[in-house]
């Protein structure tokens, strides 16, 4: 399918420039009620569909949560649509300082005093030695990448999926990749597993809690089958949880990737960073941008694995089995093998398009300038601040036609691939590569990497499975109800046991 072009890359402006509709109501009390429309009486979806209809427009002001008081501005401008959404990813217009997590940022207290990459605007000099840092790391780790994620991951999955199935019927995704994903990183970036090299014990445990505390205020329903919503609400989205309640385990993880980075340091020092800064800055790139990733992305990637049932699975299989037949290693998946996997990289594609793990990006107006959805163009001012809902922007229908709202496995499979620069989970198109002076997410090719890795490990090692969906604090929660392996995995599995 030939991509519609947007407006915006058709011809010059054309559109009239109208004002932005919507208001931010009364001060204090209006932040709160948008703020219980969100999390509690609407729900996400329901609140911007809401506003986009009572405004007939997909660009308007509105205030976003937390809010009072763990936000002093709520005031956004949502850009909602594909047509208005890029000028988030446009850093000679817009500024990302201290956005990472919207209109709120945690304290730096939580991060040894930095504030840590993510936050940083490529026009601060410590955001290109930073980001370098990181892309020297990744790249040096670069083959390590397969392997690790075969030993540390797939085959610990595997194991834990086949045991619980055995021992209670279900086996809980979740839990089994909040453990192992941890162990895969560390033994990825730094060749050395935290549960294998004398760290601390429980370290993903003690990334949770440090994550939790910095993403309380995006998270609602969690204690409400035990506590009243006001509670709740009051709990999370009213005042910071005290950094001091992660600081134990802020100093485990620390003392492991002070000794699992030394590898790190030494380009450090070459980049001008000291020890220290580059420390909390791998700590948070591994415990928060990776594993919190993978926390939310692994579970959706299955999710809708398992909703699309054995058909599709039939034809991941086929196809994985096959591409390592023809380029794999001893029926070991290669990188050569992999890149012949082209329904596989469209699946990974789509659930990062249907359902992006970071919803959220917010950036501010470096200048005055227009922006246009696909009917007005609207002027915005200096220092306003703009928010994009990705999930409404990467189901645009005028990109991805009627059926942009429905999982489609092979959509990018292709001619599809030209729809690829509008898939933008990364805080930038598809088609484009993070640099030092965009803010486009830094790992992007090892998460797409390791998700394709994920689903090609599943199909050499099960025909097909079953799950059970729901939802979790941060995304999809899914539970393994049944799998049935492939015949030579099961004969394997037969002929180990009978020994
Ligand atoms: C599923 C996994 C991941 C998702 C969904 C994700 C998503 C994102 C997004 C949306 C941003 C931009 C946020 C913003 O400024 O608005 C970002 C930035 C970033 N991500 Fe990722 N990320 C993932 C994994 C990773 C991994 C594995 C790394 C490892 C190095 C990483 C490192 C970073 C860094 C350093 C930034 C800040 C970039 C900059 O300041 O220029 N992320 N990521």
């Amino acid at each position: 399918m030939a991509p519609n072009l947007l407006p915006s890359e058709k011809s010059p402006p054309l559109l009239p420039v109208k004002d932005i509709p919507g208001n931010y109501g009364t001060p204090f009390f209006s932040p709160i009620k948008d703020r219980l429309d969100y999390y509690y009486f609407k729900g996400h979806d329901a609140f911007f569909q809401s506003k986009i209809n009572l405004y007939g427009s997909t660009v308007f002001r509105t205030n976003m949560p937390p809010g009072p008081f763990m936000a002093s501005n709520p005031r956004v401008i949502a850009v909602l649509d594909a047509n208005s959404f890029p000028v988030l990813f446009d850093v000679s217009k817009v500024e990302k300082k201290d956005v990472f997590t919207g209109t709120y940022m945690p304290t730096t207290k939580l991060t040894g005093g930095y504030r840590v990459c993510s936050y940083l605007d490529p026009s601060e000099p410590a955001h290109a030695k930073i980001k370098q840092l990181l892309f020297t790391l990744l790249a040096s780790r670069k083959d390590a990448v397969i392997p690790a994620f075969r030993s540390a991951f797939a085959d610990q999955l595997f194991a834990a999926v086949d045991s619980k199935l055995a021992s209670s019927g279900r086996a809980d995704f979740n839990a089994i990749n909040d453990e192992i994903s941890f162990d895969f990183l560390g033994e990825a970036y730094f060749g050395a597993r935290p549960s294998k090299v004398g760290a601390a014990s429980g370290l993903p445990g003690k990334a949770t809690t440090w994550l939790s505390i910095q993403l309380a205020p995006l998270a609602s329903n969690i204690v409400t089958k035990y506590l009243p919503w006001f509670i709740e609400d009051l709990l999370l989205h009213t005042f910071p949880i005290p950094s001091f309640v992660a600081k134990p385990g802020y100093k485990d993880l620390y003392a492991y990737f002070q000794s699992a980075g030394s590898a790190v340091f030494e380009a450090a020092g070459k980049l001008g960073l000291s020890r220290e800064e580059a420390c909390h800055n791998i700590l948070f790139a591994t415990s928060f941008n990776s594993y919190g990733g993978l926390k939310v992305f692994f579970p959706s990637l299955v999710k809708y694995l398992a909703a699309s049932g054995i058909g599709l699975h039939a034809r991941l299989a086929a196809e994985a089995r096959a591409a390592v037949a023809a380029a794999g290693e001893n029926g070991r998946l290669t990188l050569a093998a992999l890149e012949k996997m082209e329904l596989i990289k469209s699946v990974v594609y789509e659930v990062l398009r249907i359902d992006p793990p970071v919803q959220f990006q917010y950036a501010h107006a470096k200048k005055d300038f227009v922006i246009e959805s696909h009917v007005a163009a609207f002027q915005v001012r200096k220092g306003e601040m703009l928010f994009g809902y990705q999930p409404f922007a990467t189901r645009d229908p005028v990109v991805f036609g009627p059926n942009a709202d429905k999982f489609v496995p092979d959509r990018f499979v292709g001619d599809g691939a030209k729809l690829l620069r509008y898939v933008w989970w990364s805080n930038g198109p598809e088609t484009e590569d993070p640099t030092i002076g965009n803010k486009q997410c830094a790992g992007k090719n090892f998460v797409v990497l390791v998700a394709r890795l994920l689903v090609a490990e599943l199909f050499l090692y099960y025909d097909t499975f079953t799950a059970e969906a729901g939802t979790s604090a941060l995304g999809a929660q899914v539970f393994i109800t049944s799998v049935t392996k492939a015949k030579a995995k099961a004969k394997a599995a037969e002929d180990s046991s009978s020994k």
